[in-house]
C-alpha cells in the first residue's frame, strides 16, 4: 500500500495535500476574466457565452450547444426537452453522482435504477434487456407494467469519463422508441468509435464544475442535433422570455439557468488548451497502468477498452478485497492524499431507496471495491 502512495507522491511532488482533481489555470483565464469586468459583461449575456457554445459544438461535433449554469440544470432541461413529465419513469444507473437522479426528481418523474457492468462502469445493456419483459409499447409511449408508468427516457452516464456501451444502449432506445439523454457530465474529451460522448442520443449534457477535466467554475452545456430542441433549451434556460426590444413577456414557466459570461470566459480559456490537458491525463493513466501491472497485478486499474477513448477524468482502481479499500481510504486521509470511494449507489440512499429497480449486483460490488486516485493534470 505504501508503494502506491509513494507512486502518487512522485506524480505530484509540489502538492501537499494532494487533491483528487484540482483545476489548473495556465492560459488566458485572467485576461478573459478582466475583459468581462472591463466591459461590465459579467452576467448571462456576453460574447464568451456565445463563444463557449460555438467552441463546444465544434469540439464535440454536435450541431447545437446551449450553455447552462451547471450540469444539473442542463440535465433538468434535457429531460424536459424529450418530454419527461410528472409520474413518468426514467431509466438510469444507480451508480452515478446524485445529480442524475435529482434532475429526474425535479421533473416530477421517478428514477428506475438499472445495474452497471464492471468492465465499463456504465449502464449494463443486459439490465435493459431483462427489463423488456415488463415493458409494453402503447400509442403514447412505452409503459412499465408493474408500476403502470410511462418509461419516458433512458439516462446512461459515462462514469469517471470512461465511455459506456453507448452504441448498444442507443440502439436499444431506438428499438423501443424511448428517448436517450446522455449524462456526459464527466466525459468531455471521451469518444466511442470516434463519436463524442453526449452526442449519441437526442440530447446530451456536460458539467464544467471545478472538479471536472476543465472548468467554468460552475457551468454546463446541453448538446443536441435538433434545431427545435436547441431553441427550446435556450428559451427554457432564459426564463422563457420572448424577444422584444423593451417589454418583459414570458410565455411559460422558465428557469434562470443560463451560464454567466464570467464563467464562460474561464471555460473558453481552458478550452484553448484542452488537448494538452487530455494528453497529460492519458500519460498519467498509462503511468498508473504500468505501475499497477508491475507492482500490484492483482488490482485492476480501469482502462478504456475497445472502440473507446477515455478522458481519464478520474482514474479508478478496483481491489479484490473490500476491506483493503477501507484501509486504503483511511491511509490516504492520514497521508493527505485524496483517494476517494465511488458515490454510494442511489438505491441505497434514503430519498431513492424505494424507487423501482432491477438487480444491483455489479453496482454494489463495484461500490465496495473501487477507489478513485488523484487525477489532476500535472501541467501548469
Ligand atoms: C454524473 C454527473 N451528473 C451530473 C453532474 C452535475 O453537474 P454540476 O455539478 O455541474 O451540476 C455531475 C457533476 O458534478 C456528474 O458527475
Amino acid at each position: 500500500m505504501e508503494k502506491i502512495f509513494q507512486f502518487i507522491r512522485s506524480q505530484y511532488p509540489d502538492e501537499n495535500p494532494i487533491g483528487l482533481h484540482v483545476p489548473r489555470f495556465s492560459g488566458n483565464e485572467k485576461k478573459y476574466l478582466e475583459e468581462c469586468i472591463d466591459t461590465t459583461m459579467v452576467s448571462s449575456v456576453g460574447p464568451f457565452v456565445n463563444r463557449m457554445e460555438i467552441d463546444l459544438a465544434k469540439y464535440t461535433n454536435a450541431k447545437y450547444a446551449v450553455a447552462t449554469v451547471n450540469g444539473t440544470a442542463a440535465l433538468h432541461i434535457a429531460l424536459q426537452l424529450v418530454g419527461v413529465k410528472k409520474d413518468d419513469l426514467v431509466i438510469t444507473q444507480s451508480f452515478s453522482f446524485i445529480a442524475t437522479a435529482n434532475a429526474i426528481h425535479y421533473t416530477g418523474a421517478r428514477p428506475y435504477f438499472v445495474d452497471i457492468e464492471e468492465e465499463s462502469l456504465g449502464m449494463n445493456i443486459l439490465s435493459l434487456q431483462i427489463l423488456e419483459s415488463e415493458l409494453e409499447k402503447r400509442s403514447d409511449g412505452v409503459y412499465h407494467l408493474p408500476t403502470q408508468r410511462r418509461m419516458a427516457a433512458v439516462v446512461p452516464m459515462h462514469s469517471f469519463g470512461m465511455p459506456c456501451e453507448i452504441e448498444r444502449i442507443a440502439k436499444w432506445c431506438e428499438e423501443w422508441g424511448i428517448p436517450l439523454v446522455e449524462d456526459a457530465a464527466e466525459s468531455l474529451g471521451s469518444f466511442y468509435k470516434g463519436r463524442h460522448t453526449g452526442t449519441w442520443g437526442k440530447v446530451g449534457v456536460m458539467s464544467f464544475n471545478g472538479n471536472k477535466t476543465i472548468t467554468a467554475g460552475g457551468g454546463g452545456v446541453i448538446l443536441t442535433d435538433d434545431e427545435e430542441l436547441a431553441k427550446r433549451a435556450k428559451h427554457l434556460t432564459t426564463q422563457a422570455k420572448l424577444p422584444h426590444p423593451y417589454e418583459f413577456i414570458h410565455d411559460e414557466v422558465g428557469y434562470n439557468y443560463r451560464c454567466p459570461n464570467l464563467n464562460a470566459a474561464l471555460l473558453c480559456a481552458q478550452l484553448e488548451y484542452l488537448d494538452d490537458i487530455l494528453e497529460d491525463k492519458r500519460n498519467l493513466a498509462s503511468e498508473y497502468a504500468r505501475f499497477f501491472e508491475e507492482f500490484a497485478p492483482n488490482f485492476r486499474f480501469v482502462t478504456e477498452g475497445n472502440f473507446k477513448l477515455s478522458n481519464y477524468w478520474l482514474n479508478s482502481l478496483i481491489f479484490e478485497n473490500s476491506e483493503y479499500k477501507e484501509e486504503f481510504l483511511k491511509r490516504g486521509v492520514e497521508l493527505g492524499i485524496m483517494v476517494r470511494p465511488a458515490w454510494r449507489p442511489m438505491h441505497m440512499l434514503d430519498m431513492y431507496k424505494d424507487a423501482p429497480r432491477g438487480d444491483m449486483f455489479q453496482t454494489e460490488w463495484v461500490y465496495n471495491h473501487l477507489v478513485n486516485l488523484p487525477s489532476s493534470t500535472r501541467r501548469r
